[in-house]
């Protein structure tokens, strides 16, 4: 049995009701979040609370909460009433109920949801994935962790039916991101590439401690959009993402990416957000 936490009440997910007047459920009117906890622990709180409040503000969603402290408080009675220590949380925050009306009215309450949720072993997938291209076709603020996600859910499905474990968009010819996850390249020269943030892509937690990681340990990083030409002279590949954390890419398209071996830097940068991320348990 699961529970999960809606509108001030812990139940069990079975029982836990949201009116046909959600204007998520009616318009995909709100925001999202996902977070890792590891030991019980809350992994990169205070980034995810950061992006959130950014996307509430800019949907002119109303802070179910003024305090991040009590999203905190919320959380871990959650974890302990789901007997869970590693995970992800999946937390939802729409505009709220309200008569059917593309207008919205101003003293909207919002619908918070909060539930839990784990992950099958990464072990196949940290040897390095294939990742196809794409159009992409989403609106022009991808910064917006909007729950509206039909371009990438329809594109992540075409790219796994074509076999495909992810798919890395392209705007004017520059790979702008993946529909779940960030992406990046290593140039001949050890650079890291990454398209800069904006409102083209996600920005996403995992991408800024990476970025983070990687100018601590000496490596150079360039916030610029990179394109196929870019991804064929490449010498290494990887995505990131809050549920995946870092993963090689060892073909792209029909590019075969360092001869299909998890590059150095790759590798290093691997290690390293672990390390970061499992700091944060004793802190
Ligand atoms: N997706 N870009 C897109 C389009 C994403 O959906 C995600 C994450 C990311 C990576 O962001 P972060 O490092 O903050 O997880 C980038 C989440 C995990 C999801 O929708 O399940």
């Amino acid at each position: 049995m699961s529970f999960c936490y809606i509108n001030g009440f812990y139940k069990n997910n079975i029982d836990a009701q949201i009116s046909v007047e959600d204007r998520g459920f009616n318009f995909s009117d709100g925001v999202y979040e996902v977070m890792g906890f590891r030991n019980g622990k809350l992994l990169n709180f205070d980034k995810h609370m950061y992006r959130l409040c950014k996307s509430l503000i800019n949907l002119q969603i109303s802070k179910p909460f003024s305090n991040p402290n009590s999203y905190k408080i919320i959380i871990y009675h959650l974890l302990k009433l789901n007997d869970v220590n590693d995970g992800f949380l999946y937390l939802q925050i729409t505009r709220g109920t309200a008569k059917r009306n593309h207008l919205f009215p101003s003293n909207i309450k919002p619908n918070i949801v909060i539930f839990t949720f784990s992950k099958g072993s990464l072990d196949k997938i940290k040897r390095g994935v294939n990742v196809g291209l794409t159009k992409d076709q989403r609106w022009m603020r991808c910064d917006i962790k909007s729950i509206s996600l039909l371009a990438n859910v329809l594109d992540k499905q075409k790219g796994h039916e074509r076999g495909f474990f992810e798919v890395w968009q392209i705007r004017k010819n520059l790979i702008t991101e993946g529909t779940t996850s960030n992406a990046f390249i290593v140039n001949k020269k050890s650079h890291i590439y990454t398209h800069p943030k904006n409102n083209f892509i996600l920005g996403g937690v995992t991408r800024d401690c990476v970025v983070e990681i990687a100018l601590k340990n000496g490596l150079k990083v360039i916030e610029k959009a990179f394109n196929i030409n870019d991804i064929k002279n490449c010498n290494e590949a990887f995505l990131t993402s809050t549920t995946l954390g870092i993963v090689p890419v060892t073909k792209i398209d029909n590019i075969i990416i360092n001869k299909k071996a998890i590059g150095l830097i790759t590798k290093t940068l691997m290690k390293k957000l672990e390390d970061f991320l499992n700091k944060q348990i004793h802190e």
